[in-house]
């Protein structure tokens, strides 16, 4: 099976990654999964039949999988520790995997993933806000938010790309300054506070001794640019154009991603599917073209359709008939 693409399987994911380690192992870039989580319930698609006018409209519900577990969180765990295992070595050196999660168990599986990547290859706790109306409760507060774990197979070889966010109003508040040339804030360019160390040498630039922060040149440089502000008081700072600013760098605090909503374009039923720009900033911030993007927890195939988008190869799995033929659909309607 050397020539193959892109591959979607129906299984139980331990016995389709112990049955393709032949060809996946050491070669997949990025394996995002959103597995089970203890949650207890019960997960349908709902679809609408198509028909003629008595049978159009008609809601269908059918299971897609069940959250509930016998054994309790011991089973649970044991379920995904060996699966986790199963996909560590599937890893390219720069590869990374990101586990996707809420409060139910999060905490379990990070002291799992620190034992199977080894803690120093831990890299992020991201916290998605994915809902804006959290259920009111008599007793603590309403969850908001899932957590996405995220390590790198080796983080000495792991990097992301740059990401940004779009700039909203809280974020243009600074660029209260404005001139020819569009928006701008001041940036210091003295040594404040602590930086002004005895160490650091203070000399004369444009009439003014200060502990500079750039060499002379760069300040001349940027003086000829227009890039140099004066205050009243004479001293200097540095004009940052809104324009010129990418946007905002995104943290691990993702509150810009907004849950699939009932009328989207992309809603297709299945009640966990995650959002396209979700999986649209993980693929871009840790893959590049033609890498391989894996996700064993298809669900509707989320990741294999922003993968495909990409132009990244992908594998992904089901335990779900329903679950293989949503994502079959989605992809077939690219
Ligand atoms: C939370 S959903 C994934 C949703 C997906 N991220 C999306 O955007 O639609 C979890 C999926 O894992 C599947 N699943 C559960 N146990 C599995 C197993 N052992 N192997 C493969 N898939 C499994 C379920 O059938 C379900 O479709």
């Amino acid at each position: 099976m050397s020539d193959w693409k892109n591959l979607i399987l129906h299984g139980d994911c331990l016995d389709v990654i112990r049955d393709h380690q032949g060809i996946l192992n050491g070669q997949v870039r990025l394996i995002y999964i959103d597995p089970p989580f203890l949650s207890g319930t019960d997960y349908t698609l709902k679809t609408r039949s198509r028909g003629d006018s008595q049978t159009a409209g008609i809601l269908h519900e059918e299971l897609t999988y069940s959250d509930r577990w016998k054994g309790g969180l011991e089973e649970y765990l044991d379920f995904m520790r060996i699966r986790l295992e199963a996909m560590r070595p599937l890893l390219r050196k720069d590869g990374s995997l990101w586990v996707h999660l809420d409060w139910h168990v999060s905490h379990y599986v990070k002291i799992i993933l620190d034992k199977i990547f080894g803690y120093s290859n831990f890299v992020n706790e991201i916290v998605w806000k994915r809902t804006n109306s959290p259920k009111a409760q008599s007793k603590g507060f309403g969850s908001q938010h899932d957590v996405i774990l995220l390590y790198a197979a080796d983080a000495t070889k792991f990097k992301t790309h740059p990401t940004y966010r779009e700039h909203d109003e809280r974020s243009r508040k600074p660029y209260s300054y404005k001139d020819e040339k569009g928006r701008f804030r001041l940036i210091e360019i003295e040594a404040q506070g602590i930086q002004r160390t005895e160490d650091r040498k203070q000399f004369e630039w444009r009439g003014r001794t200060a502990p500079y922060l750039y060499r002379k040149e760069t300040l001349d440089e940027w003086w000829s640019a227009g890039l140099i502000y004066t205050s009243k008081n004479g001293r200097y700072t540095k004009k940052q154009y809104l324009a010129d600013v990418q946007g905002v760098p995104v943290s691990d605090l993702w509150i810009d991603i907004y849950p699939v909503q009932g009328a989207s374009k992309e809603n297709t039923g299945f009640l966990t599917q995650k959002p396209e720009a979700l999986l649209e900033r993980i693929i871009a911030s840790s893959t590049d073209p033609e890498d391989i993007v894996a996700d064993f927890f298809a669900g509707s195939g989320t990741t294999v359709v922003v993968a495909d988008r990409m132009n990244r190869r992908w594998v992904t799995s089901d335990l779900s008939e329903a679950a293989i033929k949503v994502t079959k659909q989605r992809l077939s309607n690219r």
